[in-house]
């Protein structure tokens, strides 16, 4: 499953708000609430060459999201930054470093955040409220693991199950919290609902940010996995808006099994699909859009394709087990799919020619997650998360 986007706002700038969300400004705002919170809170850019030589481009690049502040994904930079804002705006503040403030904290401890997730959203709101004295409701469906729901529960949260799947619990989190007066916090946004879901999404802006900088040249190409496409909206919005027409080819890569972006470009509007078979790139099983993530993605990202379950696999197997003198990247179920995307796309003539990926390419991947479920990585890796970077050292 592969197209290039036809949508005709394809390639317009972003509105001004959404580029004031996404691009360098917002992203300062992100990088001070970082500088806030941990010194260290910049996470690895990992050069593979000997990968790029396989795959016949220029360069490879893995933002390895894995040690994001001590949660193993991406996901750290999202939940817990909107719960800091909300708290700060419910006290009347505006500098991140009133956070520290008691009465500050006091507001703090009268709140209540509650969200939906797959595992790695509700992690980070709970360890967000966690920091900052507030209380956490967070909803999951059936399919979230109990490894997963219990490091949820370790930073203090409630967890309720509800039936059904991840479109089904971001519903009822929605229902109880207004009923409830809750602030809810969702990685993804509906009508009427996107001031929050875009504060999660600048939150991921770091990641882009952090690697343009690193980087002695922009990428000529990004793959960024998605679910709702939060995470795409916010790297390929970040890319639009600072760097313009010098921004790289940028394709979102989905699970066959819930591929809900590629089927929106296809009608060329925000599709919702049917519930299909579970896929194991568990984070990325949504059946539904963000509605303000498929807004920037329509204009901002060139590409969507979709993985197979074995590819996904692979790709996992493949970043473990390094080639001589590249780094092992212990990347999860849903890391790897960008990763799995660019190796799909490397091996097909058509794409490459479609995408302009040849040998001269610098490519950007992200690996969103670390092992955030050790024992599904083992069965799939057969070998542990600790044993993949003692190989590698
Ligand atoms: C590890 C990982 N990768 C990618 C995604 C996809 O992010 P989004 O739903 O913003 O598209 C998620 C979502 O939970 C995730 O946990």
């Amino acid at each position: 499953m592969f197209l290039l986007n036809r949508h005709p706002e394809h390639g317009r700038p972003l509105d001004a708000a959404e580029a004031a969300l996404l691009g360098p400004a917002g992203a300062a705002e992100i990088a001070r609430y970082l500088a806030f919170r941990a010194p260290d809170a910049a996470t690895p850019l990992l050069s593979l060459p000997a990968l790029a030589a396989q795959l016949g481009i220029g360069a490879l690049h893995v933002k390895d999201e894995g040690p994001r502040l001590g949660l193993g994904s991406f996901k750290a930079l999202g939940g817990a930054y909107a719960v800091m804002r909300l708290v700060l705006e419910k006290a009347g503040r505006t500098e991140i470093g009133d956070l520290a403030r008691a009465d500050v904290r006091e507001v703090a401890g009268g709140m209540t955040f509650a969200c939906a997730t797959d595992g790695n959203h509700g992690r980070s709101v709970a360890q967000g409220a966690q920091l900052i004295g507030a209380r956490a409701v967070i909803f999951v469906h059936g399919g979230v693991s109990e490894e997963r729901v219990a490091a949820i529960a370790r930073f203090g949260a409630e967890v309720v199950r509800v039936a059904g799947n991840y479109d089904d619990s971001v519903r009822e989190a929605a229902r109880v919290a207004e009923r409830e007066g809750w602030a809810i916090v969702s990685d993804t946004s509906w009508p009427g609902y996107e001031r929050i879901p875009g504060l999660v999404m600048q939150g991921y802006t770091a990641i882009a940010d952090e690697a343009l900088r690193e980087l002695e040249a922009p990428p000529t190409h990004v793959f960024v996995q998605a679910g709702v496409g939060g995470i795409a909206a916010a790297m390929a919005g970040y890319f639009a808006a600072a760097l313009g027409e010098r921004r790289p080819v940028f394709t979102v890569v989905e699970p066959a099994r819930a591929a809900c972006l590629y089927a929106s470009a296809e009608a060329g509007t925000w599709t919702q699909i049917a519930q299909g078979e579970p896929t194991v790139m568990a984070m990325l099983e949504c059946y539904e859009p963000s509605m303000s993530a498929w807004r920037v993605l329509a204009r901002a990202a060139d590409a969507f394709m979709a993985v197979e379950e074995d590819e996904a696999v692979a790709a996992m197997n493949r970043l473990a087990r390094p080639s001589a003198g590249d780094p092992a990247v212990v990347a999860g179920e849903s890391g790897c799919v960008g990763f799995a995307g660019l190796a799909a796309a490397a091996g097909d003539p058509a794409r490459r020619a479609a995408l302009r990926l040849d040998a001269g390419a610098r490519v950007l991947v992200v690996n969103t997650e670390g092992a955030t479920d050790p024992g599904k990585y083992e069965a799939l890796v057969g070998m542990r998360p600790e044993a993949v970077v003692h190989a590698a050292r």
